[in-house]
């Protein structure tokens, strides 16, 4: 009789704290003991040589999201989360987004309909809030903070998302008192709309005119501004995707100041360029997310965010959309740099991306790669010890990687739904072999092995970055000045 059903021996684990040669015993879907010459497991796998590393958390990924200009990702629960699972991600955080007009409440249902007959992997919901209503703001909120809905996201800038600042003041205020953590996109949409114009009545309509009008100070203004607002409230947020060297000294400075604001990068800020957006005719589309790739410089700024600290998280912010009218170009052949689909793939390079540039080239270690690709995003969003690390009692999410094996990147090798990838041609070391998630494998020698629907959400607990439960929230300062509590 076996002692584990699974057991991985002879691997090198690491977890964000520690490297260490052991085998690793599992048991009902989770860690059951780690140590030297355990007993039997109904299954072995020899992992000698190979490195065994948490699962990967991917928080941020757009997954059968329709876009607030109504353009549907070309990736829906399936082959999001397949192709996260191929990459050596083993929990996925995408967005419920809210439309002006919807019931929070009804969004949640209607993203867990879609999810839960196809995830192959664990996953959890970030809400995005576009209409924060009295019945949003007051009732349903808060209700769904407390269902394990702890992360919402707000935007500062397009049309049908941008909350003003006194918007965001009041959902800061309620972050506060209900210990949620608010990630924001911090542009400013009056200098993009500005940049816009002006260059559309110049006829300079090409791809190439995204990243100027999605200028490095329109990130750095609105990243300073969403910093003081969380300030004047004493309230953790996160901002996503940072991009320019200009915002990510914003958040340098406010961490140095003592100040809990936590910054989130992504693949395109460290392998892409502007000049990749500049392509010939409309290729540069493919490159096309908001805020942009810059250039070498902000590149070298991203990595040094990466290896100081600056970043807590490194995730895809996978936005599929394919190379046609149904996505990148709603008006065709015609389609100018203000009207292309933002976003580009990358839930399934993030990982071999890092990897390779990242740990194989001395840029970071091993540890830092699991804290930020895997462990970090546990904490932030309440899903730690369960996911992330590899522990006793964790769930059993596991990638093994062979740091040696090498690939030239080709979309045809990816499985995700969106015909292209903007990494083609790219030379990485470093795949992970065999995905376990809770105990089951998922992905085994290039071969899917789960099935659809296997995938179980996660209620999420309060961030642990935020302000961790059984901690009084402090009394705001603003309002002690004042005599009396404002929020
Ligand atoms: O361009 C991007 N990042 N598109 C995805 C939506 C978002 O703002 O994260
Ligand atoms: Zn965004
Ligand atoms: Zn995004």
């Amino acid at each position: 009789m076996a002692d584990y059903d699974l057991m991985i021996r002879n691997g090198t684990v690491a977890t964000a704290a520690d490297t260490f040669e052991c085998d690793v015993g599992i048991k009902d879907g989770v860690i059951a003991t780690l140590g030297r010459n355990l007993g039997p497991g109904t299954r072995e796998i020899d992992a000698r040589g190979k490195l065994v590393l948490p699962g990967g958390i991917d928080s941020h990924c757009h997954i059968e999201q329709r876009s607030s200009a109504g353009v549907v990702c070309a990736d829906d629960f399936y082959s999001g989360t397949v192709a996260a699972a191929f990459g050596g991600t083993t929990t996925v955080i995408p967005f419920a987004a809210q439309h002006r007009g919807q019931s929070l409440r009804q969004v949640v249902e209607d993203y867990h309909a879609a999810a839960r007959p196809k995830a192959v992997i664990d996953y959890a919901f970030h809400l995005i809030i576009s209409d924060p209503t009295e019945q949003v703001m007051g009732q349903e909120l808060p209700a769904l903070i407390r269902d394990g809905y702890t992360s919402f996201k707000v935007y500062m800038t397009y049309d049908l998302l941008q909350l003003d600042d006194r918007q965001m003041l009041d959902i800061l205020a309620l972050a506060r008192r209900e210990r949620a953590l608010v990630m924001v996109h911090a542009e400013n949409y009056d200098m993009i709309k500005w940049l816009t114009a002006r260059l559309l009545e110049r006829g300079l309509g090409a791809p190439r005119y995204h990243a100027i009008s999605h200028a490095r100070l329109a990130e750095g203004e609105a990243t300073n501004r969403a910093v003081n607002l969380a300030q004047l409230l004493d309230v953790p947020i996160l901002l996503v995707h940072v991009s320019a060297a200009e915002a990510i000294e914003v958040i340098r400075n406010a961490q140095t100041k003592g100040l809990k604001i936590y910054g989130e990068t992504c693949p395109q800020y460290l392998f892409l360029t502007a000049e990749d957006i500049a392509k010939p005719g409309l290729e540069g589309a493919k490159f096309c997310c908001s805020p942009p790739p810059r250039d070498q410089e902000a590149q070298e700024a991203v990595w040094s965010g990466l290896k100081n600290g600056t970043f807590q998280v490194f995730s895809s912010d996978h936005a599929p959309y394919r190379f046609d009218a149904s996505g990148k170009l709603p008006h065709g052949e015609r389609t100018t740099f203000k009207d292309i689909a933002n976003g580009v793939p990358g839930i399934e390079l993030r990982l071999p991306l890092l990897f390779s540039e990242g740990v194989g080239r001395g840029r970071l270690d091993l540890n830092a790669f699991v804290a930020l690709t895997a462990t970090n995003h546990a904490k932030l969003y309440g899903l730690h010890p369960r996911k992330g690390t590899i522990a006793v009692g964790s769930d059993a999410d596991i990638a093994i990687w062979d740091p040696e094996c090498e690939t030239t990147i080709t979309a045809g090798l990816l499985h995700d739904n969106v015909g292209y990838t903007p990494y083609e041609g790219r030379k990485l070391r470093g795949w992970p072999v065999m995905v376990l998630s809770r105990g089951r494998v998922v992905v085994e020698g290039g071969t899917l092995a789960a099935q659809r629907g296997s995938g179980a959400f996660l209620p999420c607990a309060l961030s642990t970055y935020a302000r961790p439960a059984g901690t009084p929230v402090p009394e705001f300062s603003y309002a002690a000045q004042h005599g009396r509590p404002l929020v």
